[in-house]
């Protein structure tokens, strides 16, 4: 069985590289020279390798750097994930594409499940959302696994290990918010639930893929103080409010995974136990650095989908903040664009 993989060189991308080692599947990493947003490119890596499976775990996620580049923002996460739906339909592979809490806004105060409605609160959620709505439309043999706060122990960017480096480089309390709520998953959970879900797949669809129960950030903080040894006494509960960034977050998604424990394919972890066993392993989780990856394919390029003729922002990138309408009409347009349609059928409209 062959399985390409978008998003190689990323924290997931490495995770997935080594379970997939580990669970001795035959694996290709798609160079990250090929950019996901190139229809073309993406087409002839898919078409060149011809895999059973195709997995895109490539992504734009720095979500205050989406919020002012809303172009790549869009290009990456929603036309990037169509390009490669549509390129696994045309050779017949099955495709998984990872997306998001940040589909959701955050105000329901119960767990969310699959069929709940989206309306994210951020360009990052909106072009996630894009990126979810072509991978269905373009690939009918398509699983959508949303996630939660992602993290691992190689690669430097992410909460526990930008916390450590703050907590081991001076002795300053740490202010960490008390009202998000999410689900602290482990990229090595995610990896081996996406290659379990491989050799027994269910039902085509979207299923929540994450860490049972939730966190907020000053719960998952106290404890990453906790099991490295620092005083707990430093991580200061404080309100979002009077922390704002660039781009809002959702504030409360805790995300029901229940559909996907059902298929009895993966038992997920709670997240203090996922949290107790990726800290273990890594000596505390201290970033290591990111791990070299040697590529050996050729690279890949050609003309951009995103030509002057095809621009679907409004040509500043640096907008502040998009309005609902013109989010839902980049939406609406990307979509058109993917399918090559005039008018979007209704099932499609009715997504939106
Ligand atoms: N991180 C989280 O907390 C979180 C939470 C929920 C869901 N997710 C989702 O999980 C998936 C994996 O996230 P992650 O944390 O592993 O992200 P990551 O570490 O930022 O990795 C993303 C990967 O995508 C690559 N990439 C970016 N732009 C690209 C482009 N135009 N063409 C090709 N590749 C491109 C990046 O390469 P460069 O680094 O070289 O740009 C990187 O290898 C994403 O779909 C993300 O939306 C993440």
């Amino acid at each position: 069985m062959s399985i390409l993989i978008f998003g190689a060189s990323g924290q997931l991308g490495q995770a997935l590289l080594a379970s997939a080692e580990e669970c001795q599947v035959q694996y290709v990493d798609v160079p990250r020279q090929v950019e996901v947003g190139d229809e073309a490119s993406v087409m002839e890596v898919v078409r060149q390798h011809s895999p059973l499976w195709v997995i895109n775990a490539a992504a734009m996620t720095n979500v205050d750097k989406a919020h002012t580049d809303v172009e790549t923002a869009m290009s990456v996460n929603g036309l990037g994930a169509g390009n490669i739906a549509s390129a696994s339909t045309s050779v017949g592979a099955r495709f998984i594409q990872i997306s998001t809490e940040a589909v959701f806004d955050g105000k329901t105060k119960s767990k969310y499940v699959e069929n709940d409605a989206c309306s994210p609160v951020s360009v990052y959620g909106v072009s996630k959302l894009a990126g979810e709505h072509l991978s269905r439309i373009l690939c009918e043999r398509s699983y959508i696994l949303r996630t939660s706060w992602l993290y691992s122990s190689r690669r430097g960017m992410n909460f526990p290990t930008r916390l450590l480096s703050q907590l081991d480089s001076s002795s300053r309390e740490v202010p960490v918010v008390t009202d998000v709520i999410g689900n602290p998953t482990p990229t090595g959970v995610l990896a081996r639930a996406l290659f379990v879900l491989v050799e027994n797949p269910p039902a085509y669809g979207t299923y929540h893929v994450c860490s049972r129960d939730s966190a907020s950030k000053f719960e998952w903080a106290t404890e990453i103080a906790a099991t490295a040894g620092h005083d707990v006494g430093r991580i200061v509960g404080v309100n979002s409010d009077d922390y704002p960034t660039p781009a809002k977050r959702p504030r409360n998604v805790d995300l029901d995974a229940s559909k996907f424990i059902t298929t009895g394919v993966f038992g997920l972890p709670d997240w203090r136990e996922a949290w107790a066993s990726t800290s273990a392993c890594s000596g505390g989780l201290h970033d290591s650095g990111p791990r070299k990856i040697h590529f050996s394919r050729p690279i890949y390029c050609s003309p951009n989908l995103f030509g002057h003729t095809h621009r679907i922002s409004r040509g500043n990138c640096s907008v502040p903040l998009l309005s609902e309408r013109t989010m839902k009409g980049m939406l609406r347009e990307v979509t058109r664009l993917a399918i090559g349609l005039p008018q979007l059928p209704e099932p499609v409209h009715d997504l939106l």
